[in-house]
């Protein structure tokens, strides 16, 4: 099957998925995907599209942002698509079912989701050995967190044994400490808790670094809901604390240009279009602060390649994308790519 006879069969059962209730819809959308992938042909992608970024090398900027595979069980449909790297997760120690369902929400109209899965995942050991069996060639960053019912002040516990296992199999690791939806989550984010959490990390890897002879480079994840002040405190810890690199952002809790949608009541982060001024704003005021050469990925309300080159003037090193995928396929990584082209 060609090419285009392939994109357009997964075009065309977009507007179908689209009247699925919004979960259902994703997991049938990647049952599909993973059917379709033998048919996909191999990508290669002009050298003058390469990103080096933490000492790897990224064929192109544009990744797929983390909950959209979160037990590594589509990797290698996903990385058929052509996303230059892949972050999966957010996983946790033990599997969790996350909150109950409905917790997705569209708001379609305004090309936005809102929500509240709560970390449902099938547990790192699950993640692992899928990652393991996968021959996905592009970058596989993990994103890893916390139980929720592991207390606070024992969340290093759980970062830490999240980072032992995916180890051997990460090019990076993204510390999820802000997502909305688990409780006192984003406290992390402060300079204690981030002490505490890089801290662990830290000399977890110094251990794992001798046993693999390999450095993995490790993020930290944050919120756009962070006023300038704070914005300013956190970079100088992510930078007092050697931290690799930083994404920005996860979801919102505002509401802002979706108030007067009637899912904009149901609890949950915000993503997708509505959220790019926010995180744009945040992307800007982090690369001022943190300087030139710290590795910044990028990530919210990409949902063109218009916002994608927006959020690279911004001072990203690399994007992601979310919910402009969900909304509209691999249209949107290729045109996305076909933008940054020389
Ligand atoms: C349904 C859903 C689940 C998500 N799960 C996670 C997650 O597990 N870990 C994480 O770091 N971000 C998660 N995110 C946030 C995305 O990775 C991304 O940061 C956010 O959606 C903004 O990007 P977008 O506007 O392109 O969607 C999730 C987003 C959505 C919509």
């Amino acid at each position: 099957m060609r090419r285009n006879a392939v994109s357009a069969i997964a075009r065309a059962s977009l507007p179908v998925l689209r009247r699925l209730d919004p979960e259902l819809a994703h997991g049938v959308g990647l049952s599909a995907l993973r059917w379709l992938r033998p048919f996909w042909p191999a990508q290669n992608f002009p050298a003058a599209l390469a990103v080096r970024c933490m000492g790897l090398e990224f064929a192109h900027p544009i990744g797929l942002a983390a909950g959209f595979d979160k037990n590594g069980d589509y990797l290698d449909a996903l990385g058929a698509l052509g996303f230059s790297h892949i972050e999966l997760g957010t996983v946790t120690p033990r599997p969790q079912t996350g909150n109950p369902k409905p917790r997705m929400f569209r708001i379609s109209e305004a090309g936005a989701l809102i929500n509240r899965m709560g970390f449902n995942n099938k547990g790192v050991d699950h993640l692992v050995a899928q990652v393991s069996r996968s021959r996905f060639a592009g970058i596989r960053g993990v994103s890893i967190g916390k139980n929720f019912d592991t207390p606070l002040e024992n969340a290093q516990d759980d970062y830490v044994i999240c980072l032992r296992k995916v180890y051997a199999f990460a090019d990076y690791v993204a510390v999820n400490v802000s997502s909305p939806n688990t409780v006192r989550l984003r406290e992390l984010q402060g300079r204690d808790g981030l002490e505490r959490i890089i801290g662990a990390l830290f000399e977890e890897r110094g251990v794992l670094q001798e046993r693999h002879g390999r450095k993995v480079p490790l993020l930290v994840k944050v919120a756009p809901d962070l006023d300038p002040e704070q914005i300013r405190a956190l970079a100088q810890d992510l930078r007092a604390l050697a931290v690799d690199g930083v994404i920005a952002t996860n979801t919102s809790i505002g509401r802002r240009g979706v108030a007067d949608s009637p899912s904009a009541a149901e609890k949950g982060g915000l993503s997708g279009a509505p959220l790019h001024p926010l995180s744009l704003s945040v992307i800007s005021q982090l690369r001022a602060e943190l300087g030139a050469n710290f590795p910044l990925i990028g990530v919210g309300g990409i949902v063109s390649a218009d916002h994608a080159r927006a959020t690279l003037s911004a001072g990203a090193n690399l994007l992601q994308i979310y919910t402009g995928f969900a909304y509209r396929g691999s249209a949107l990584l290729e045109e996305i790519v076909n933008a940054l082209l020389p």
